[in-house]
């Protein structure tokens, strides 16, 4: 099946995110100097890089190169698998159409759950301007 453009052309590496170097190089210096923070919050327009950024910040984190600076690295085991999709500890997951009591519950067993393979477990929530559920939604 060919790849849909959004996922052949989602940049991979630091510095194919155009235009966005204050938030690229804020990121680079964390994942260097291994201080990431537990969450960031990235908000702006659609299409801007938000996703391809979380998704880098996961990658980086999850590295197995030794050289902080050259994460991600794209070569190793959990870059390859983050970039195919199949990395079980990087969790996505659509705020806009999860937020019912039910769908954060399953979210808390996926947390309560140590990461595999000695790797740090990820959260990215897209739209979470949805949160938190509304009252309609609790019963
Ligand atoms: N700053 C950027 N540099 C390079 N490509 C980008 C950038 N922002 C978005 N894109 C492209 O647009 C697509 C959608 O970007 P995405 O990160 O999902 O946007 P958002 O989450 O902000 O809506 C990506 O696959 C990527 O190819
Ligand atoms: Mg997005
Ligand atoms: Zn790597």
């Amino acid at each position: 099946m060919p790849k849909a453009l959004y996922r052949k052309w989602r940049p991979q590496s630091w510095d194919e995110v155009a235009g966005q170097e204050h938030i690229t190089q804020t990121l680079r210096n964390a994942v260097m100097l291994d201080r990431v923070a537990h969450a960031y919050l990235f908000s702006g327009p659609r299409g801007t890089g938000k996703t391809t950024c979380a998704r880098l910040v996961a990658k980086a984190v999850n590295c197995l190169n030794p050289d902080l600076e050259n994460r991600p690295c794209n070569e190793c085991e959990h870059c390859k698998a983050i970039t195919a999709g199949r990395f079980m500890d990087l969790i996505e997951i659509d705020a806009a159409s999860n937020t019912s009591v039910d769908d954060v519950r399953d979210l808390r067993d996926k947390i309560n759950f140590s990461p595999l393979r000695d790797a740090l477990k990820f959260i990215s929530s897209m739209k979470s301007t949805c949160y938190p559920p509304r009252p309609s939604m609790l019963s």
